[in-house]
């Protein structure tokens, strides 16, 4: 967190603009990240992502914050996900965050 201001001002600019052209994608990496999360991330972040006290709170977890992660930090384990992957996972637990 807090490093490289100016670029994460610009994906959020991006964001807003790809929600607004394209919510049918947008729909669709939710789903999918929603199969990945299911298969990878549930069983120590729990069902709605909400943590269980050892494994955080990751609803709407920055972008910086999930890359880090998938690399793995103490007992976080490492994940070896693409981008792609990445960005779907981000869109399902922003979802999560209303
Ligand atoms: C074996 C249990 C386990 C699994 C599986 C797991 N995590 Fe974690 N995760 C943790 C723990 C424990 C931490 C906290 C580590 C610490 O702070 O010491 C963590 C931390 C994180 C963080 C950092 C949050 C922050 O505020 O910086 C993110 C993001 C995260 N996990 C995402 C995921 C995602 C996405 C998956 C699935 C691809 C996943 N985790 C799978 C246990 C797990």
């Amino acid at each position: 967190m807090g490093i490289s201001v100016p670029r994460t001002r610009h994906a959020t600019a991006l964001g807003a603009i790809l929600v607004l052209c394209c919510g049918a994608a947008q729909a669709d990496d939710t789903a999918q990240g929603e199969s990945i999360y299911r298969d990878n991330c549930i069983d120590c972040h729990m069902e709605h992502a909400e943590g269980d006290g050892m494994a955080p709170d990751i609803r709407g977890v920055p972008r910086n914050s999930l890359r880090r992660a998938m690399g793995g930090f103490d007992a976080m384990p490492e994940f070896e996900l693409s981008k792609g992957d990445v960005a779907e996972l981000l869109s399902y637990l922003h979802s999560l965050k209303d």
